[in-house]
């Protein structure tokens, strides 16, 4: 016999009832995406390598080790996208988005790969909700997306949660940075293999390392923002102003430096309380200089990404069940099957949710179905009703029963 196929490490099945959660915070993000004036798009999963090692940075993890790369049949080196902001920027610069006055304000929706070791809260492909505003460095756009994040998170009932802010300067405060930290690790015993070779070629990337040792070490590094001018100084300032006067709650993260090379200035998480290693729930910040980079124009930049699964992990698990009603219909004999089946087309389009079942089984068998698919209303139908005119509509949580005319069924139905 041959063996079952089974899917790929760190790839899953998202199944249903689950999948319904999914939507609810789907639902949610797009209607604040609405509110704040977001539009649409959707990308390909599919890229050119080179768009992601110039845009995220070579020494990053995510491009020297992590990335989904293969030529294609034509021998063009390509990549599963690892996130979405390089692929909004490459898709914005292609279709001249960037055009005309104004903020571009564009979120997208989908699953990003990234070849990491799975475990809890963290997979090979995964889902992120990814908001990108372009075309202004105002402080108050950075606030804006901070407060947009907050809100998703606030309507998708996420617990306990702490928001990291940190600034990373301009490139010219990162300059001088790099080459503080550069000094300070200079002579450090003990750092990782690839934090010995960071720490020259990208000592950022040093304060982003996970091992216990590194980061022991790190304990004394210099912080960003006693390198940061007074431009950017004034900017985070005004930033943090902001959120404290509508009330956002956010801890000052010194080190916070994020897994991606191109942010500049604001950078941010949401780590969730009680998620575990993994409690990263959403990540974002500036990007002033991506758009240059991939060839395009000066277009500041700012955005976040929120990762679904990991959020999911910390929602009630009620979230976006009990919406709307649904009515089961069980058909006792050939004629009340015939009118049952009329009868769910008239509900159905009348706005009502309704099921039936064709297998024409006893009263006990398809009670139980409707008990399983969440009926909150029976409808009742063999030939003592086919007779009368009346079909008995049974309401699932109390078990109380009523006779219904045929007839007004719809309009009961519809109504309560
Ligand atoms: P990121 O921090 O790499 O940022 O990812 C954002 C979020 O995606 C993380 O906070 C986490 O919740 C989720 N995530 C990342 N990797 C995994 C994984 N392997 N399994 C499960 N969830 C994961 C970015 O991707 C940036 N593009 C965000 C951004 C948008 N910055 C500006 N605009």
């Amino acid at each position: 016999m041959a063996g079952k196929i089974k899917a790929i490490r760190g790839m899953r099945d998202i199944l249903p009832p689950e999948t319904g959660r999914w939507q609810a915070v789907e639902k949610a993000a797009r209607e604040a995406f609405a509110l704040y004036g977001y539009k649409e798009l959707r990308l390909p999963l599919l890229e050119r390598t080179e768009l992601f090692a110039r845009a995220i940075g070579a020494d990053t993890d995510i491009v020297g080790k992590e990335m989904y790369t293969f030529p294609d049949r034509h021998g063009d080196l390509l990549t599963l996208r690892p996130e979405a902001t390089a692929s909004v920027l490459r898709a914005v610069l292609e279709n001249g988005l960037d055009q005309g006055a104004g903020v571009k304000k564009l979120y997208t929706l989908g699953p990003m790969f990234r070849y990491e070791r799975p475990q809890k809260g963290r997979y090979r492909q995964f889902h992120q909700i990814n908001c990108e505003a372009l075309g202004s460095d105002a402080p108050e756009l950075d606030a804006e997306v901070i407060l947009l994040l907050m809100e998703i998170l606030k309507k998708v009932q996420l617990g306990a949660n702490r928001l990291l802010v940190n600034s990373l300067g301009c490139p010219e405060c990162q300059a001088k940075f790099k080459a503080g930290l550069g000094l300070f690790l200079i002579n450090k015993e003990g750092l990782c293999e690839d934090c010995q070779r960071r720490r020259t070629t990208n000592p950022l990337r040093v304060l982003d390392c996970k091992s216990a040792h590194c980061r022991e070490i790190l304990k004394d590094a210099p912080v960003l923002r006693d390198y940061l001018d007074p431009d950017c100084l004034a900017h985070f300032n005004r930033v943090l102003e902001l959120l404290s006067r509508f009330g956002v709650t956010y801890e000052e993260a010194p080190r916070l430096v994020r897994g991606l090379d191109y942010y500049t200035r604001t950078a941010f998480e949401v780590v969730a309380v009680g998620l575990g290693a993994q409690d990263a729930v959403a990540g974002g910040g500036r990007y002033n200089g991506l758009a240059k980079e991939l060839g395009g124009p000066d277009l500041p930049a700012i955005g976040f990404a929120i990762g679904e699964d990991r959020l999911m992990e910390v929602l009630p698990e009620n979230l976006g069940q009990g919406d709307g009603k649904k009515v089961f219909l069980a058909a006792l004999g050939p004629a009340a099957l015939d009118l049952a089946f009329s009868l769910l087309q008239t509900l159905r389009q009348a706005g009502v949710a309704g099921e039936m079942d064709f297998g024409n089984r006893s009263l006990k068998a398809q009670m139980t179905l409707a008990d399983r698919l969440g009926a909150d209303y029976t409808v009742i139908i063999g030939d003592r009703e086919l007779e009368t005119g009346k079909a008995t509509l049974r309401r699932m949580a109390t078990g109380d029963q009523q006779e219904v005319a045929l007839s007004l069924l719809p309009m009961v139905l519809a109504g309560l």
